[in-house]
């Protein structure tokens, strides 16, 4: 496919809403939905990888989905383990490496051994981070972070009134990793939904209608060019974005 993308995100963050209304549709069972869903999943995670996208986070399981019923978290969960057993192989061979952000220690305790083994593993590759939102809320990790920011600050004596946003991010989930220069939320709804809601102060939104079983390789190259189109200004004016290489 020929792409001729004239700027790529460093950092790709997606919502992949739809798959039950996919299943609903084809009067299916939500979990084929799921399922399909999974397939898209892997297609998109080639895909970055091979346009040379270095983060890639995935918004697999929020902490308010355990309320869905339990046959459904079930079936997601089961979806998690195959994906990772599927590709575990195929991330160590093209440099991939695992990270989750959340809350991975909800989840059954065999599932945290499979994370934990993958991410072990993949842990020397260097191409592309594939940031799994497992058990996340965007509210909740700033919660956590600023609770470990305050214990840390009491254990070495800090006098509260210094903190600024870079030492603040430090103890996000997110540590380390540039924040996402795009998000794309399938399915028509326009919507965060409390995902990375600290690092999305600049990020570009791209809404498709198409539901994620659906979403091809074809797409998410149109979702890339029409970031390449966008003008990032970060509240300046277009000359100044323009010069630090940011439009
Ligand atoms: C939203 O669709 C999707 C989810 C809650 C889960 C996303 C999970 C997958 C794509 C499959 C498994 C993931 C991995 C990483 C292998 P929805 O169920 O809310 O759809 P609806 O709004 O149409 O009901």
């Amino acid at each position: 496919m020929e792409t001729g993308f004239n700027k790529l995100p460093r950092h790709l963050a997606i919502i992949m809403d739809g798959n039950g209304r996919w299943a609903q549709r084809r009067s299916l069972p939500r979990v084929e939905g799921h399922r399909k869903g999974a397939e898209a999943v892997r297609r998109v995670v080639r895909a970055c990888r091979k346009w040379g996208i270095k983060v890639l986070t995935l918004y697999a399981f929020s902490l308010e989905n355990w309320q869905r019923p339990k046959e459904e978290v079930d079936a997601l969960m089961d979806l998690l383990v195959e994906f990772l057993q599927s590709e575990k192989q195929e991330m160590v061979e093209n440099g991939i490496s695992l990270r989750v952000i959340g809350r991975p220690e909800d989840l059954p305790s065999h599932i945290q051994r499979i994370l934990a083994e993958t991410i072990e593993a993949t842990s020397q590759n260097g191409k592309m981070i594939l940031n799994l939102a497992l058990s996340y809320s965007g509210r909740s990790e700033i919660l956590r972070a600023f609770e470990r920011y305050l214990k840390d600050a009491r254990q070495k004596g800090v006098e509260p009134g210094g903190l600024t946003e870079e030492v603040f991010s430090s103890y996000l989930d997110t540590d380390g990793l540039p924040e996402p220069d795009l998000l794309i939320r399938t399915s028509g709804e326009q919507r965060i939904s409390n995902f990375l809601l600290w690092q999305m102060a600049y990020t570009e939104i791209y809404f498709t209608e198409t539901l994620w079983p659906d979403f091809t390789e074809e797409e998410l190259a149109e979702a890339i060019k029409d970031y390449g189109r966008r003008e990032r200004r970060f509240g300046r004016i277009p000359r100044q974005a323009a010069s630090c290489g940011e439009v």
